[in-house]
């Protein structure tokens, strides 16, 4: 056992796969991760969105890779995954985070944009990790899965009928292959983020609705900032958390515990 605390969330030698990583939350973990020494695999639908991010890696002297990957489709995840590996190797991490954001009122939600919400924030979910699953198990090495989940996932909240199902679904999935990987040495956690201002909310966070909305429903009354998702993401994948599995970790300024 290492007494270097800080040390144990090192990713130094690890190849972390990031999905979704040309904005928000993707963009910044995929930051994180490389400068705790990963070699970065920033993955999107449009490579070219990855370029900055690719690049800001590459001018602190980490190593990315930008690769197409669409989590709906199971040949482009087997693809990123080959290409991956070329590279860098069997893939260590998984961070498991593109994901859809639309609210929807309940009686308006379509047959087409339910299916779209399921097929990537749950089916998207479950496709990645497999494969991830399945490269790690071949190769007989141990890994860590993180699920982006959501608050949303744990309560609800009103316009968001379709994607409460789908992140409810990655919390269930996150337990049910925590507890089934584990002989593989294979770890799968989840964060639940509260709310954290990106593109998928940007608009409605920063008109008066939102404002009240922070006001009176996150305990401490703002919304999260990026950097406050660093410690909890590289606790579940380096081995700082190396004990830890089928976990849940909110990150939500309160929001999960908020006044009924
Ligand atoms: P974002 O819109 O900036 O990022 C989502 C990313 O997923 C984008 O890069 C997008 O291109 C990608 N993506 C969407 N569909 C994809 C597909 N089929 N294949 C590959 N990539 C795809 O939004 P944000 O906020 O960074 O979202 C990241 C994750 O965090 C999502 O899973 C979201 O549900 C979750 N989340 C976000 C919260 C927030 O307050 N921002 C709160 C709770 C959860």
């Amino acid at each position: 056992m290492t007494h270097d605390f800080a040390q144990n969330f090192s990713l130094a030698g690890r190849t972390v796969l990031i999905t979704g990583a040309s904005s928000g939350i993707g963009a910044h973990l995929a930051r994180v991760a490389a400068h705790a020494g990963a070699r970065v695999v920033l993955t999107a639908r449009r490579v070219d969105k990855l370029a900055q991010v690719a690049k800001d890696i590459e001018w602190d002297c980490g190593q990315a890779l930008s690769v197409e990957l669409d989590v709906t489709d199971r040949g482009s995840v087997e693809a990123a995954f080959d290409t991956a590996q070329a590279h860098f190797g069997v893939v260590d991490v998984v961070l498991n985070n593109a994901g859809i954001g639309n609210g929807q009122r309940p009686l308006e939600i379509s047959e087409e944009q339910w299916r779209a919400m399921l097929s990537t924030n749950l089916d998207g979910v479950w496709r990645v990790a497999q494969v991830a699953a399945q490269r790690l198990a071949t190769a007989g090495r141990s890994g860590s899965i993180v699920n982006v989940a959501s608050i949303l996932g744990l309560r609800v909240g009103t316009g968001y009928s379709h994607y409460s199902a789908a992140k409810a679904g990655v919390v269930q999935l996150t337990k049910s292959l925590a507890l089934e990987l584990a002989r593989y040495n294979i770890r799968v956690n989840a964060i639940a983020p509260g709310y954290f201002k990106t593109e998928m909310n940007q608009a409605f966070f920063e008109g008066e609705k939102g404002s009240n909305y922070i006001r009176d429903l996150i305990p401490m009354r703002r919304l999260g900032q990026l950097h406050e998702l660093a410690g909890p993401f590289l606790l579940l994948a380096s081995d700082a958390g190396a004990f830890m599995t089928g976990s849940v970790l909110a990150v939500d300024g309160g929001h999960l515990v908020s006044s009924v």
